[in-house]
């Protein structure tokens, strides 16, 4: 069967990372016809906004898309593509597995815990004004809709993959009407899983339990800004941004799936990149496709090549370019 599937490189490291992806995918004998736009600044130059609608469009009828990371400069009124993308297709659903990789040295072993982050709205609904010179005034956007559709999410996964605990993560002793709304939602949506047990933890004792304890957490449950600090957290848990997938999902099977890191310009074009987190989440997208045994076949060969120094890229401790490293997985497959 061949997949027809949108695929948005994205820029910095993004480019160098898809096409390690797009091989190693090749080489697993998944066939797709990948329709390619491009986004943010370059997107700009070429026609007049970050976000063409041809992308949009493009998405809307594949269901399906692979995506690099876009920059999103600071300070020049440019509001950021990947936000931009979740709250026009709607994808509420900010999903990131992290555990330990085989072979993949960490500061942690036995971590096997899940983020599940709201993806639309909080502070990154983007209403930020000038209340008079030097008082900016940024708007928390809370909703019963969206807190009560994102618990559902965490709930219904936390059933389907047999964990055994959701964890709502707030701080809801300060805002006490949105974090308030977020946590009272949670509950709610908890009475309905009585198999799963369900629990709350304030955000900054929730870093300090990420820290000490990783391994006592299972599915966490975050509105938008928290989930996405700690995210990048538990990446370090495991490894470090290149190794930690995501997958952004709406409703009917609408699924943008991209790694958490950014472009990381410090070694864009370089050969550096680690392109483990991207496929990671084409892993993800493979079993959203029903293609769980390519996804298997993906991940056997992505651990045998990470099993060596000498194929392992700079980022964990080996020596292998992009390249060296992409070679070792064509090469187990
Ligand atoms: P970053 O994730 O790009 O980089 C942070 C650090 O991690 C850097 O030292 C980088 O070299 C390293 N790193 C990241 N990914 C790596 C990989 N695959 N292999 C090896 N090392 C890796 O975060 P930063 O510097 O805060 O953001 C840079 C740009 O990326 C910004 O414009 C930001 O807006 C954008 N960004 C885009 C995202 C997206 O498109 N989903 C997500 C996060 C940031």
């Amino acid at each position: 069967m061949t997949h027809r599937l949108t695929l948005i490189p994205g820029d910095g490291i993004g480019p160098e990372v898809t096409r390690a992806v797009l091989r190693v995918l090749e080489a697993a004998g998944f066939n797709a016809e990948w329709e390619e736009f491009s986004a943010g600044a370059a997107a700009l130059a070429e026609h007049g906004t970050t976000l063409p609608p041809a992308l949009l469009d493009s998405v809307r009828k594949n269901k399906v898309a692979l995506k690099g990371p876009i920059t999103t400069p600071i300070g020049e009124g440019f509001t950021s593509v990947n936000v931009g993308l979740r709250q026009t297709l709607e994808l509420y659903a900010n999903l990131r597995p992290v555990w330990n990789l085989p072979n993949v040295p960490s500061r942690f072993q036995d971590v096997d815990l899940v983020i599940v982050r709201e993806n639309t709205e909080d502070l990154y609904a983007g209403l930020e004004h000038v209340v008079v010179k030097g008082v900016v005034e940024s708007l928390k956007i809370i909703t019963e809709v969206a807190s009560t559709k994102i618990a559902k999410f965490a709930f219904a996964y936390a059933r389907k993959h047999k964990r055994k605990r959701v964890t709502a993560v707030h701080k809801a002793n300060i805002m006490k009407l949105s974090d308030g709304l977020f946590i009272e939602c949670a509950r709610r949506v908890a009475k309905d899983y009585p198999e799963i047990q369900y629990d709350e933890r304030i955000v900054d004792a929730a870093c300090m339990h990420l820290v000490m304890h990783p391994e006592q957490l299972d599915v966490l449950l975050l509105p938008n800004l928290y989930g996405d600090i700690v995210s990048d957290l538990c990446a370090g848990l495991v490894g470090g941004l290149g190794v930690v997938p995501a997958a952004n999902l709406g409703e009917g099977g609408i699924g943008v799936f991209e790694a958490v890191h950014g472009t990381a310009p410090d070694i864009a074009g370089q050969d550096k990149a680690n392109p483990t987190a991207l496929l990671l989440s084409a892993v993800l997208m493979l079993h959203h496709l029903d293609e769980d045994d390519k996804a298997e076949r993906v991940k056997r060969a992505l651990w045998t090549a990470l099993s060596d120094a000498g194929t392992r890229t700079v980022d964990l401790g080996g020596t292998a370019t992009t390249t060296q490293f992409t070679d070792a997985i064509v090469k187990a497959l």
